[in-house]
Parts: structure tokens; sequence; C-alpha cells
């Protein structure tokens, strides 16, 4: 019969990929813990128009990216291409503002965007998000990027680098806006059909453009660093300096542009060579209008959001607590009912003992204890029973002993061998 396969650009994660998945997510717990943020658990489908509203009507991400659909009762709903949106939505809707001066949440799941994959993109995709409300101080800009670097640090990767921008505010960017429109124009034909549209409808999108050609046109033209108002200009340098003062390293980059539309002031995004074309397993920013466009107050935010899929693909070694792992090798109906006892002593003690169900042979046993990777197999047949004792076999060094058979000086016998 023929096969059902995964969707393209959808994986099955498993073996020593979850397990650095799964390390990344523990390191980044222990930081966020560390920090004061508070977890936050919010839904994979939402209406459709939260995600126009906050990322914005004109980027790839709403006009070609998501998964929407209607659903049976007819109404558009789509899979969430990014955190942000959905956690602004809950921040308001659970009253969340009403409650706190300042929050800091974290969240970690899929996300979902229709793009072309390749290595490191994918169309179901997971982040560890981080979002704060309530501070426009540009000392949290520095301390969200020093959290990251020790996230980093520990998880050992190094060859990395930081990537800073300002976009501005509303002001300034309406400023720049009729700046640049009068630029584009002169050399509209040059653009890509893509662009001459964002040119009448949001023209600071055509920095973000893929097109070779509209790249090199962008890349010409003034750069809105350069004609930020006076408050962004201070809040940039300030960021600057509390970064410098942490010994923190970045790289302004005055081409850096965001693909979401809700983003004021600082933006970063951290890069890594060794990921190819798709290289940002970082990215972020400032969006001090967010709250307030989806109908909240006005509450300044800021946060990132770390590319999973690619963060895992530069962990190299997991730092891992190793405890040994034992096997139970049975021989017989007798020995068999010693399972479930001797299993239940070791999950009490936090320890690991597996079996091998419907086992024919002792031989059989062993080379699955091997397989598995055993460190020591407890062998139980009924000369051991007769004999009242249990024999541990060390692995690694091929010896073994006896114990006696008693489940409730069990571990402590074992603690002793294996602790020596
Ligand atoms: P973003 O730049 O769209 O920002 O995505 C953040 C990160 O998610 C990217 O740097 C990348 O590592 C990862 N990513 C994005 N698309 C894919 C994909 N198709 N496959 C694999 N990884 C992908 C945001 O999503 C913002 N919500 C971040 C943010 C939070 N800004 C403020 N708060």
């Amino acid at each position: 019969m023929d096969r059902i396969k995964s969707l393209r650009g959808f994986r099955d994660i498993y073996g020593d990929e979850v397990k650095k998945f799964r390390y990344v997510e523990e390191v980044c717990r222990k930081y966020f813990n560390l920090f004061g943020y508070k977890e936050i658990i919010t839904p994979v489908l939402e209406n459709t128009g939260l995600f126009i509203r906050s990322i914005g009507e004109t980027t790839d991400i709403v006009e070609k990216e998501m998964f929407t659909f209607k659903d049976l009762s007819g109404e558009s709903v789509t899979m969430r291409p990014e955190a942000t949106a959905g956690i602004v939505r809950a921040y308001l809707e659970q009253g969340i503002f009403a409650k706190e001066r300042i929050s800091k949440l974290f969240s970690i799941g899929p996300m979902f965007r229709h793009e072309r994959p390749q290595k490191g993109r994918y169309r179901e995709f997971r982040q560890i998000d981080v979002e704060v409300f309530g501070i426009n101080d540009p000392m949290l800009d520095a301390e969200l990027i020093w959290m990251t670097t020790l996230i980093l640090k520990e998880i050992g990767l190094e060859n990395y680098t930081i990537e800073v921008n300002s976009v501005g505010c509303s002001d300034c960017r309406e400023h720049f806006r009729q700046m640049i429109v009068g630029y584009f124009e002169g050399i509209k034909d040059d653009l890509c059909e893509d662009c001459k549209r964002r040119l009448q409808r949001n023209p600071l999108r055509i920095f973000d453009c893929k097109n070779t050609k509209c790249k090199e046109i962008s890349a010409s033209s003034p750069f809105l660093f350069d004609h930020l108002c006076e408050p962004c200009k201070t809040h940039f340098n300030d960021f600057i300096r509390h970064l410098e003062s942490l010994g923190i390293k970045v790289n302004i980059n005055k081409r850096l542009v965001r693909g979401l539309d809700y983003y004021t002031g600082t933006v970063f995004e951290i890069v890594s060579q060794e990921l190819g074309s798709q290289n940002a397993f970082l990215a972020g920013g400032r969006y001090n209008n967010l709250v307030e466009s989806m109908g909240g107050p006005k509450v300044p935010g800021i946060g990132f959001a770390i590319g999973l899929d690619r963060l895992v693909l530069l962990v190299k070694e997991i730092k891992e607590k190793i405890t040994p792992v034992f096997f139970f090798a049975y021989l017989g109906e007798r020995a068999k009912k010693f399972i479930f006892p001797f299993m239940e002593e070791f999950i009490i003690n936090n320890l690991k003992l597996l079996y091998l169900p419907e086992a024919k042979s002792l031989k059989s046993q062993l080379r699955y204890a091997d397989s598995i990777r055993a460190d020591y197999v407890l062998i139980l047949g009924e000369d051991e029973i007769e004999k009242g004792i249990v024999i541990v076999r060390n692995m690694s060094k091929g010896n073994q002993l006896d114990i006696p058979l008693d489940v409730s000086t069990l571990i402590p016998n074992l603690q002793g061998l294996f602790e020596k």
C-alpha cells in the first residue's frame, strides 16, 4: 500500500536532534527564570485579522506566506506565522496590562510560514519567543541582548555576529518615507512588480525585497538610520553605550530591516556564517506602537524570537548530566515477576532500569542491552533466585559480582558500585 508522507517543509524531529532542542530550551528556561520572565502559552490558530493588523498588510508574511483558511463556520483563521501578535492579543484580552506595570513573558512553540523550504527554512518551525511590555528604557534593549549572549555562551556558541539598527519612530519614519518616495519614483521602472506596488502603499518595505536588482537599488539609497529624530538617536546611542559597558560587541548595520511592520527604534538580528543563506537564528526589536494599534493602552514593547530549528544546527555538544543506564535481564516466569518491583525502586530513586519484554534468551537480552548502551545489567534466573542473589555485570569493564536479591537494599547496594 502507498505510504502517506509528511507535508513539504514539515518534518519529524527525533533522536539526537530532539535532545538538542530540549537542551536549548532548558538553557533558555534557566536564564528566563533568572531574568524574571514568566511563561505564556497562546493558541496556534488565531483570527486572520490579528496578523494582518500587527505584522502589516504589505509584508511578505501576510501577502504570501500565511497558512490561512476558512474554518467550518466560514471564519478566516490563520496558523500563527510568529508569536508576538498572539502574545499582544493575550496581553490585552487577559487584562495583563492592567495587573502588572511591567510584563516579561516567554513562549515556546511551532510557527507556520508557507516559504520555499531549504536548509534552515521550513514551513513549520519552532521559536523561543521573548516579549517585554511596559519599559522604554534603552537599558532594557541592552539587557535582552546581554541575556541572549549568556544563553549562547552556555550552549557553547562563539562564532556569531550581533547586527543592530534603528528603524526610528513613526515621526522619523513618516519624514523619511516622503523623502525616499521621491528617490524611488525617479528609478521606478527598475524596481520589481512587488516593489512598484510597495512604492504606493508602503515604500519602506522596498528595503526588505529579496530581488537582486531591488537590493542593489536600495543599497545605494539614503538610510533611515542617518535621518533619525533626536529622541530616536539618543535612545540608540544609549543602547550602544549600555552594550559597551557590558563588553558586548555589535555591528551597526544601517541596512538591517525587519520583515514585520510593527517595529519602532531598536532592531537586531544574530547571524552565523555557518548557517548559509538562512543565517539569522535570532531576531527582534522594539515595537512601541503595537499594543496601542491593537486596541490597547500606549504601552511600549520589545522582544525577540530564537529560530530554534536554526540554532540547534549550531549546537555541537550537549552538556548532559550523565546517569547510568541499568538493564534487567530475566530468565523464567519467577524472575519476570521482579521486573515491576525493581523498576519501581529505580524510579523512586530517579534512576533508569530498562528491560526487554517478550525476551527469549539471555544472549538476546545482552545483545539488546549493548544496543541501548546500558552501563550495568542485572541478571536474574532460577539459579539466582534459589541462591537469593542478583548478578550485576559492568558492561564496559566486563566483570560482574553478586548482590542480595532484596528489593529494599537494591539501590544502596548498586549505588555503592557505580559511585566508586
Ligand atoms: P522573524 O525575524 O520573522 O521575527 O523570525 C525570528 C526567527 O525565526 C528568524 O531569525 C529565524 O531564525 C526563525 N525563522 C523565521 N522563519 C523561519 C522558517 N521559515 N524556518 C525556520 N526558522 C525561521 C519574528 O518572528 C518576530 N516575532 C520576533 C520578535 C519577537 N520581535 C519582537 N518580538
